[in-house]
């Protein structure tokens, strides 16, 4: 894994969208696979304040809650609308239907738009439990897009975003840990002294369906930007 330390945040995006652009230039990448979160927030900002045409890029998102319709202002796809995809139109943006009737059809259409559009860059932030999408611990490395239950510290790190956390939706749609493996290239961000944790087990620790991310330790080109407080377990 290549590490870059950054001072906070804001240099942190800076740093991600550099990654993007050199994987358009250098390897035609067209194919985006986006995260939401805090963490990737100012790549977004980069992103929309640059003079990069994204127009002829797919964008294909990790999760959604399930319950959660395309317009519920908590919705992982109205976060992505506001915070890149109306700022900066996608040829094609894909985020998985949190109202879809049929979950296993959705999941199945979900995994035929990534064989269909390989994901050239994936980017990822990581949960404090070492989760990446809504993959939680004990998700098998080979899993690919399904409906999973969440867990509580996740619901209790996500509550922030909601009124009240009965709010948090208990289920999502992820794509899984052999989805994100499959992708070209893969660079997480992560920020501030609650992601310690997860970026020692990830990046130092045993690979373990107990820290998802660990799995990453497999793939052969992953970048981790972060800042010193999240890299101070190491
Ligand atoms: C959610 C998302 C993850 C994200 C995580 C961390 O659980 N499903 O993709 O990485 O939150 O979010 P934050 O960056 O806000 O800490």
């Amino acid at each position: 894994m290549n590490i870059i330390k950054v001072k906070d945040q804001a240099e942190g995006g800076k740093k991600a969208f550099e990654l993007i652009q050199s994987a358009m230039k250098e390897r035609n990448a067209k194919v985006l696979g986006l995260a939401t979160g805090s963490s990737p927030i100012t790549m977004y900002e980069e992103m929309v304040n640059s003079d990069v045409d994204f127009s002829d890029m797919v964008a294909i998102n990790l999760d959604e809650y399930v319950g959660l319709s395309e317009t519920d202002s908590q919705s992982y796809r109205v976060f992505m609308n506001e915070n890149l995809f109306n700022k900066k139109p996608f040829k094609n943006s894909y985020v998985p239907n949190g109202m879809a009737e049929n979950a296993e059809e959705e999941c199945a259409r979900y995994d035929s738009i990534i064989e269909e559009n390989p994901i050239d860059l994936q980017i990822l932030g990581i949960g404090t439990n070492g989760h990446i999408g809504f993959n939680e611990p004990g998700t098998p490395f080979d899993s690919l897009t399904r409906k999973v239950d969440l867990v509580e510290s996740t619901i209790e790190s996500n509550k922030r975003f909601f009124e009240k956390k009965e709010d948090v939706p208990t289920q999502a749609y992820s794509m899984g840990i052999g989805s994100i493996l499959k992708a070209k290239e893969i660079v997480l961000v992560a920020y501030g002294e609650s992601k310690v944790n997860a970026l020692k087990g990830m990046i130092e620790g045993e690979i373990t369906e107990d820290c998802p991310a660990s799995a990453l330790q497999k793939h052969p080109n992953v970048t981790v930007i972060a800042d010193e407080a999240a890299l101070s377990g190491l």
